[in-house]
């Protein structure tokens, strides 16, 4: 049963963060259209009504959703009111203006809005950078702060691990704790040169939980993606739309002989492709299986 779906709402970013897997520009595609996003609300819509099940939808990018605002506005409005579904944005947090943080706070009780935020100013600017190579840890504190006056609390955010957090693992827990931040996701970093190994990954979620709690470790391991610790749900739970297409997860996007789909498919038709994928076993990332040497360990 499909019990998620990441929709990448636009391919286009306002960063050139060096780690991003997006980046590459062979990987930059086209953006969804109007028309196929009517169609992802409808199937969405109608899969859930009928399995009446739970169902995740994440509104991402390839890019940065927030630049297409007023898409990422329409399927807030239209699967809010879809019951059991449960919604969230990611956004690297710069140029969030007043309507946009409003509107968040406005649908708060059903889309959770997540920043990506990779620790103190150092790390992050060491990768999060502007078109013109500048840092944006300070833009992106100014969001949160403005979030917190408007929400009375830190938002959630997404931490993605790299070799040098981990080499600053103490410095990086240090500031969240003492900033406040009450949710952190860490992302382990994939398809770069540099691999974070499992068993690191694991002890720096372990220790940063002696100080704040770490999302992913709320619940019990469930298929969702190995980059956040849970099990691979490709094959069994997960889709991906971009670009006017579905694939088993962001990392297959744009590759031909693993498209399951248009976004015009109904959610079943989907899911009858979908099956013909062979899951990878519990704790093991299917891409990495198939696709990189010596995979992520
Ligand atoms: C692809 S971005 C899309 C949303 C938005 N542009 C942002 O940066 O938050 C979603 C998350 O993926 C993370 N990410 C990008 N490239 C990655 C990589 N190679 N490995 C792991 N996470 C990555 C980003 O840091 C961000 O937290
Ligand atoms: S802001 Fe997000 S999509 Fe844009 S370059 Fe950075 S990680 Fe990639």
């Amino acid at each position: 049963m499909i019990d998620r779906c990441c929709i990448s709402i636009t391919e286009k970013c306002n960063l050139r963060c060096k780690y991003c897997h997006f980046t590459s520009e062979g990987r930059r595609s086209r953006d969804v259209t109007d028309d196929e996003i009517r169609a992802i609300v409808s199937s969405i819509r109608q899969y859930v009504t009928c399995h009446n099940t739970e169902f995740k939808v994440g509104i991402v990018g390839g890019g940065e959703p927030l630049i297409r605002f007023q898409m990422l506005k329409y399927l807030v409005e239209q699967l809010e009111v879809v019951p059991n579904v449960r919604l969230y944005t990611i956004s690297n947090g710069v140029d969030v203006d007043d309507t946009k943080l409003r509107f968040m706070w406005e649908h708060k009780e059903s889309l959770e809005y997540c920043i990506s935020l990779d620790g103190g100013e150092k790390i992050h600017d060491s990768n999060r950078i502007d078109m013109a190579g500048r840092g944006t840890f300070a833009k992106v504190m100014e969001t949160v702060r403005k979030y917190e006056d408007l929400f009375g609390h830190k938002p959630s955010v997404n931490c993605t691990v790299t070799p040098q957090l981990l080499s600053e693992k103490e410095e990086t827990i240090s500031f969240f704790a003492d900033n406040g931040f009450k949710k952190v996701t860490f992302s382990k970093l994939f398809d770069s040169e540099d691999k974070i190994l499992s068993k690191d990954f694991d002890t720096l979620l372990d220790e940063a939980s002696r100080t704040m709690e770490i999302r992913q470790l709320r619940k019990k391991k469930s298929y969702d993606c190995t980059q956040y610790g849970a099990l691979c749900g490709v094959g069994r739970t997960n889709v991906y739309y971009a670009s006017g297409f579905v694939y088993p997860c962001a990392r297959f996007a744009g590759m031909k002989d693993y498209c399951i789909g248009s976004a015009t498919d109904s959610l079943e038709s989907i899911e009858a492709n979908l099956r013909r994928i062979t899951p990878c076993e519990d704790g093991l990332c299917y891409y990495d299986q198939h696709f990189v040497k010596g995979g992520i360990q």
